[in-house]
């Protein structure tokens, strides 16, 4: 059975080990980035585990406390072993709820042209497109930029 739970700092090499598996070098966060990440206050992180502790997605939100407060989605990853069920969209869901509930208004994401399952994964879940960030990434390559209205709590 599969859970999904809060990151803890303590989950940074694993998530370093399955981000090496899901994504080119250069998008790989290092440990000592995610262990940060998982510290800091200013993120909201949500893992898929098994009864193991085998972790098998993660999604790294950003609060940001802007004159319209509104949260980031910084990377969202799924094991190849789970892809397709829905547990991208279960984590999306929970960290747009947390976000919310800490008074977020919007969330956005960026995401690569070339990544179609992604683009796809936050158009299903309602979010909007809003423009294009050229050379946004190390390689040049272009992001598309989502936006989505969070609803109140
Ligand atoms: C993108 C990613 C997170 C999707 O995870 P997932 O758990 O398979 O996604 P879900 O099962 O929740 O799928 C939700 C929707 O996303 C889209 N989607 C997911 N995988 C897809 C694929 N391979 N091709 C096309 N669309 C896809 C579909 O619209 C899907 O809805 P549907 O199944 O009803 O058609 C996963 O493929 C991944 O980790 N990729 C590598 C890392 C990455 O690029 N992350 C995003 C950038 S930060």
């Amino acid at each position: 059975m599969l859970l999904i739970e809060k990151t803890l700092p303590g989950d940074a090499r694993q998530i370093n080990k399955l981000e090496s598996e899901c994504y080119q070098s250069e998008d790989v966060f290092s440990v000592s980035r995610l262990r940060y990440l998982f510290s800091s206050e200013c993120t909201v992180s949500f893992k898929i585990c098994d009864e193991n502790g085998t972790i098998l997605g993660n999604v790294i939100g950003l609060i940001r406390r802007f004159s319209i407060p509104s949260g980031r989605i910084y990377k969202i990853t799924v094991s190849h072993q789970i892809a397709g069920q829905g547990w991208a969209t279960k984590l999306l869901k929970a960290t747009e709820k947390c976000f919310a509930e800490l008074g977020m208004k919007k969330c956005c994401a960026e995401v690569r042209v070339s990544n179609t399952p992604s683009r796809k994964l936050f158009e299903k879940n309602n979010y909007t497109e809003y423009g294009k960030l050229e050379k946004y990434y190390p390689n040049s390559e272009t992001a598309i930029k989502f936006w989505k209205q969070l609803l109140v709590v």
